[in-house]
């Protein structure tokens, strides 16, 4: 028999090893020491500013063992169309809502628990693009994996919002040929490197990688995070993308780095063609979900 409440200081470990079960097929839940795993979970932060304003975060339990849990709550600030930061957004959050297969009533019990706390807000976001957590490299949206999920929210009436593709390269697989007119300038920033890309004296575009291990207290020593690429656009289409991948990679791999991890929107089929083209495999739909009154 299962049984719904609020998460105890004491749950850590066993929260933590449900994630890890159930974030088996899903390529960016990460390994992650239980200390790290309790600053994602419990007080993430941007920016050193936390995230919720309130945050809540309940199990689903049968005979003592969690089976499931659900995180909701308000955001301390979101993002308007442009990609602009605003503070006390009126949306609630569903952060995150794992259950294990065929445990869809202890599910049911969870987004319910959700949806009472959330009902004052005429619209709420699941699996919100902007807010992952930091130990899944901000990834935060739902892998198509956890087909038993979708359906849950769908039910409930929430429609995705956004789709992307998963994409992850191993840096030792295919060298990449060179040109050596394209260069970078590397600048660190806490967790990451920011890359601006030059076409000899010209700036051209720019890149932004995360180094995955930061956010995992050292556990992911091989894998770093593509966050963001983007050739301006008239110098797109002349194998500038490509050579600077080649240039991180080479850079990475100096570093230490075997994998790199990058997602970009289902719909942008440039990048999705620029990825396969340069070594990606796409390991997996993501999706984030929103339901407005
Ligand atoms: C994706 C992006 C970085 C590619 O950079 P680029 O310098 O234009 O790419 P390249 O010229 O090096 O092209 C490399 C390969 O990508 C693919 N590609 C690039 N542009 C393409 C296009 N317009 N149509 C189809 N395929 C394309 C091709 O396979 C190409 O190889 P090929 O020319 O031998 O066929 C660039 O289009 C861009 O900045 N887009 C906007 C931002 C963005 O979407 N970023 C990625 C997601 S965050």
């Amino acid at each position: 028999m299962w049984d719904i409440r609020e998460y105890r200081e004491s749950d850590l470990e066993s929260l933590l090893e449900c994630w890890k079960r159930l974030g088996r097929d899903i390529p960016y839940f990460f390994p992650v020491s239980p200390r790290v795993w309790e600053t994602c979970l419990l007080h993430d932060a941007s920016d050193g500013e936390p995230m919720f304003e309130d945050l809540h975060t309940v199990l689903a339990t049968d005979r003592g063992r969690v089976v499931g849990f659900v995180q909701y709550g308000q955001p301390r600030f979101a993002w308007d169309e442009r990609g602009k930061r605003y503070r006390n957004p009126q949306i609630g959050v569903v952060r995150q809502l794992y259950f294990r297969e065929g445990h869809d009533k202890a599910g049911e019990a969870l987004l319910a628990e959700a949806d009472d706390r959330l009902a004052r807000f005429s619209r709420t976001h699941a699996f919100y693009h902007a807010l992952g957590m930091s130990c899944t490299a901000h990834h935060g949206k739902l892998h198509h994996s956890q087909r038993h999920v979708h359906r849950l929210l769908r039910r409930q009436g929430f429609q995705v919002e956004h789709k992307n593709v998963y994409c992850v390269r191993d840096l030792e697989c295919v060298p990449l040929v060179a040109d050596s007119s394209v260069w970078i300038r590397t600048t660190a920033e806490t967790k990451g490197e920011r890359f601006d890309i030059w076409l000899g004296r010209e700036p051209v575009g720019g890149a932004r990688v995360r180094h995955v291990d930061e956010l995992t207290d050292g556990f992911t020593p091989d894998t770093a995070y593509l966050s963001w690429i983007g050739v301006d656009e008239p110098f797109r289409g002349r194998g500038i993308g490509a050579e600077f991948l080649r240039l991180l990679v080479k850079f990475l791999l100096g570093k230490g780095y075997r994998t790199l991890h990058t997602d970009t929107a289902t719909e942008n089929w440039i990048a999705r063609r620029f990825y396969k083209k340069l070594g990606f495999q796409e390991v997996g739909e993501t999706r984030s979900y929103v339901r407005a009154w």
